[in-house]
């Protein structure tokens, strides 16, 4: 049946109380914007089309979810924001002809999952089911959300906060989640007689409630617990169900089989395996994914990283779009950039810098080193204060190190340029030309001992010192 049920998204507002450039929904939580999360949790549903309503800020919303869910998701735009039943009237436009049952969620409630749109729709599709669902809650504290006005048990209507009339309708404590799900006939119809009776002198959605009830129509509520429900308003929400989110990621790969400690900050996509440890104030973005018996330490952080079965990424380390292989070690305070790849058991160490550098098989670069465009063979060795010379200012060029070299500390390498496999690079050499397998170049001046001669000059400049010493107290 669900083949026959659309989803619309409400995502046209501004989000006044966010107080910012970018469109509420646009924020993030645990990597991800808001909105990510209402149409993933639609798609797992089993939603058969998403409709996104979009208006404040669209651009940026519309590249977003192109970019992200191709054409299983549509955009609809709603021109002013005139109120959420608006934005519904303008998401309807959207809905196929093959719709029997349309499912209304908000887009700034992004701990709604999947199972849980399940159960609001669910009750529809059951014979002799009630022609609306509204999902519920009852809330500690209900101000600001819509309440649910019963009348003999019946749901009769939703009233904003702002238009609650008397103590009786102020003490209702179920609230309306902003979740619904009708038959796409009704919905129709409710939609088109809709009209700015209230306080903000907007299109209200939740009249459609009172609409349905009038007209003898059966409203169900589901009940849905209060933290799933909550929505992003303002700042402060917004890091409340940030909170939320990271403390549901974080049990889920625990209960997988990785140790996380405290103040670890694993993204939305994030993958563990068993076995992987990730150490207090480590932060893992993007689509990092941690191997087995991997283990990153403290302040790490990683985006969009591979990190390869028992490596160990040691503290500090700043790692993107990189590959870190099997029993690798990169750290402390090493560096990774975009296209990174270190072989199996490659070390990297700290203060080593690396961007589009593959290392094979063993390789190191122990300390203090700027690997740029760069192929190390296996079981290479780079000293310490080593530099691939890859710019000129113009173009990037590539250096190349056979297996087995060795690169002498403090040379340094301008690419584009080869040093064959076995090669030895003597300490302090600029190399310019390539060197071939096996030999050694060696590329410095040679160096003279001046017997007795350190004595005899720090006397002189300690002369020379007086004498400017005088100079300038008679000035
Ligand atoms: C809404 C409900 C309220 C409910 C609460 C639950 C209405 C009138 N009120 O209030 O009963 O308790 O959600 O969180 O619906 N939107 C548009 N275009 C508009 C206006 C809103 O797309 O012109 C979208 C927003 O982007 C948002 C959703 O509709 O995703 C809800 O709007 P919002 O202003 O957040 O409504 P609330 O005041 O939270
Ligand atoms: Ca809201």
């Amino acid at each position: 049946m669900k083949e026959t049920t659309t989803a619309i998204i409400l995502a046209a507002g501004q989000g006044t109380r966010m107080k910012s450039a970018l469109p509420k929904v646009m924020h993030r939580v645990s990597g991800l914007p808001i909105v990510h999360y209402p149409v993933q949790a639609a798609l797992d549903a089993g939603c058969a089309e998403v409709v996104v309503v979009v208006g404040h800020g669209r651009d940026v919303v519309v590249d977003y979810l192109s970019r992200t869910f191709g054409d299983r998701v549509k955009t609809a735009v709603q021109v002013e924001q005139k109120g959420s039943g608006d934005a519904a009237r303008a998401g309807m436009v959207a809905v196929g002809a093959q719709a029997r049952h349309v499912l209304l969620v908000s887009g700034d409630v992004p701990l709604v999952g999947g199972d849980d749109l399940r159960v609001v729709f669910a009750p529809l599709e059951r014979a002799g089911g009630p022609s609306l669902v509204v999902a519920t809650c009852v809330a500690a504290d209900p101000a600001g959300y819509g309440r649910i006005l019963r009348k003999d048990g019946r749901v009769v209507a939703i009233r904003e906060h702002r238009d609650l009339q008397g103590d009786g309708e102020r003490a209702v404590r179920e609230i309306n989640a902003g979740i619904y799900a009708a038959g796409a006939a009704l919905l129709r119809d409710a939609l088109a007689a809709l009209a700015p009776n209230n306080a903000q002198g907007e299109l209200y959605l939740t009249d459609i409630i009172a609409f349905a009830a009038a007209r003898g129509r059966a409203v169900d509520t589901v009940q849905l617990g209060e933290d799933v429900l909550a929505g992003v308003n303002d700042r402060e929400q917004l890091a409340q169900v940030d909170r939320t989110m990271q403390a549901r990621i974080l049990r889920r790969w625990r209960t997988a089989g990785a140790t996380i400690r405290h103040g670890a900050r694993v993204e939305a996509g994030v993958t563990l395996e068993p076995d992987a440890t990730i150490e207090g104030g480590a932060v893992l973005r993007g689509a990092t994914h941690v191997r087995r018996g991997a283990v990153v330490d403290v302040g790490c952080v990683l985006t969009d990283v591979d990190v390869g079965e028992d490596a160990l990424v040691r503290p500090y380390t700043v790692a993107a779009s990189s590959r870190i292989g099997a029993r690798a070690q990169v750290g402390p305070f090493a560096h990774l950039r975009s296209d990174s790849d270190l072989g199996e058991e490659a070390h990297i160490g700290n203060f080593v810098e690396t961007k589009k550098t593959r290392l094979g098989k063993g390789a190191k670069a122990n300390h203090l080193a700027y690997l740029g465009d760069g192929v190390v063979g296996a079981g290479a060795n780079v000293g310490a204060g080593t530099i691939f010379c890859n710019y000129d200012g113009f173009r990037k060029h590539t250096t190349t190190i056979g297996e087995g070299a060795f690169i002498g500390s403090d040379s340094q390498l301008v690419a584009p340029v080869t040093v064959g496999a076995g090669a030895y690079v003597a300490t302090g050499t600029t190399v310019t030309q390539d060197v071939p397998a096996d030999a050694l170049a060696i590329g410095r001046t040679r160096q003279v001992n001046k017997e007795g001669y350190a004595s005899r000059l720090k006397a002189q400049l300690k002369a020379h010192g007086k004498e400017k010493e005088s100079e300038g107290s008679k000035k």
